[in-house]
């Protein structure tokens, strides 16, 4: 994007309104709503990322894991959707981040789950967990247990090392 264009969509976007959440959880799900689907089961307090740019952006005041679901383009490309580049943008939200699961199909091969790989590695945190389409019963035990033991003390001490 030319510098000009960006400074246009930089200087749009502070003027939007802005929503604060010190959820621990915070997921993007599209209109089919698979990762919500999974969300609800987790049966977790849980953040969304706004599907439409007419809602006011995410801001996350609290540590957090990203649960986001990959879309890629041609061999991998534009995987991340605009809607989680967008509040990535934000530096409080990068900074707050602690890690991310993954939802994707591994119908696309080595693209599965591309997009929370290469955020995770982008913002050097660590891929907790990867599921399918809207996950298994155990999928949402694995992360619901992964998530409670993630968020004790002695765990996060251990990351900090
Ligand atoms: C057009 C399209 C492209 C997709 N690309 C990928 C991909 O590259 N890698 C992957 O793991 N899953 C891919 N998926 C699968 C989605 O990540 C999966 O369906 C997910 O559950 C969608 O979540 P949502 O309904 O919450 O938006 C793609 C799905 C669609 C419809």
């Amino acid at each position: 994007m030319a510098p000009a264009a960006l400074a246009d969509r930089q200087n749009a976007e502070d003027q939007e309104p802005l929503e604060f959440t010190a959820s621990n959880l915070i997921y993007f799900s599209s209109v089919s709503e698979n990762t919500k689907r999974f969300v609800e089961k987790l049966e977790m307090d849980a953040a969304r990322i706004p599907v439409y740019a007419t809602e006011p952006q995410l801001i996350s005041t609290a540590p957090y894991v990203l649960l986001i679901p990959t879309y890629g383009g041609e061999r991998g490309k534009r995987s991340i959707m605009p809607q989680i580049m967008k509040f990535l943008r934000h530096e409080v939200n990068r900074a707050n981040l602690r890690g991310v699961i993954g939802a994707g199909n591994t119908n696309f091969g080595e693209y599965y789950c591309i997009a929370a790989k290469r955020i995770a590695e982008k913002c050097n945190v660590p891929v907790l967990y990867t599921f399918e389409i809207m996950g298994t019963s155990e999928d949402v035990l694995n992360v619901k247990e992964g998530l409670e033991t993630f968020w004790t003390p002695a765990s996060q001490n251990r990351q900090q090392r």
